[in-house]
């Protein structure tokens, strides 16, 4: 949808649904409470992964309720009690790395800035969980480079990630997963981005 606003006298024609001042948000720490916005996370990550087609990750709805019911997501709402995005943490070798993963905002709230503030939220929850922890996170997407950018995170190939057969096995749902397994899991087009407590002087 788009709106039209007057400017200056000039009618400028706004690229997205919503405006950056238009929407308050309530970001949160998910819990039990909130398995019912499960399906919609699904639906609209799974439609988002079918546009993009550059790939992102399946969540099966078990995995998301699991995540709420241990207090390792974040889900944000507007101020009328519309579900507006969603992100969820894992950890892997016994903690010693933590995965920022599952990012989505529900299309209507694109370019809103609410993304970043999400992902403040679920890097906050990362420290405060896992505080020795290094925190990664794997994308093709240029906003969420940009982001880990912005909080301090540096690309890394993936010999720096967890050896885990699980955490790989997340990529199975991927577009580009036949890529990732020729390589041997060496590479793939997703780029791997870590923050390393250590290295960040206080
Ligand atoms: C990617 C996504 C989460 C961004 O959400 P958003 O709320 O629109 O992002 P924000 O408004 O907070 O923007 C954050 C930054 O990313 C930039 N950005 C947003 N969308 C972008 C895009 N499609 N391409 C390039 N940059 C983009 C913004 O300009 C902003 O940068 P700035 O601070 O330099 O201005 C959202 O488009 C989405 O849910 N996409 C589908 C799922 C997805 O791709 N998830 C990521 C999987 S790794």
């Amino acid at each position: 949808m788009k709106t039209i606003k007057r400017k200056k006298e000039t009618a400028v024609i706004l690229p997205y649904a919503v405006s950056k001042e238009a929407v308050d948000f309530c970001i949160e720490t998910a819990g039990p409470a909130h398995t019912l916005w499960i399906n919609e996370i699904c639906e609209v990550t799974l439609l988002s992964a079918i546009a993009r087609g550059t790939g992102i990750s399946g969540r099966s709805p078990e995995l998301l309720k699991e995540k709420m019911k241990k207090g390792e997501a974040v889900i944000a709402f507007t101020a009328d009690g519309r579900w507006a995005g969603f992100s969820f943490i894992s950890s892997w070798e016994n903690g010693r790395y933590v995965s920022n993963s599952g990012l989505i905002v529900a299309p209507d709230f694109r370019h809103t800035g609410l993304a970043k503030k999400i992902k403040r939220k679920i890097f906050e929850l990362s420290i405060q969980k896992y505080p020795n922890a290094k925190i990664f996170s794997l994308t093709t997407g240029l906003a969420v480079m940009k982001m880990n950018h912005e909080l301090g995170f540096e690309p890394v190939t993936y010999s720096e990630l967890p050896g885990d057969e699980e955490f790989w096995d997340n990529c199975k749902t991927c577009v580009n997963c036949p890529i990732l397994k020729s390589k041997d899991r060496k590479n793939c087009l997703c780029t791997a981005m870590l923050y390393d407590p250590k290295n960040i002087q206080i």
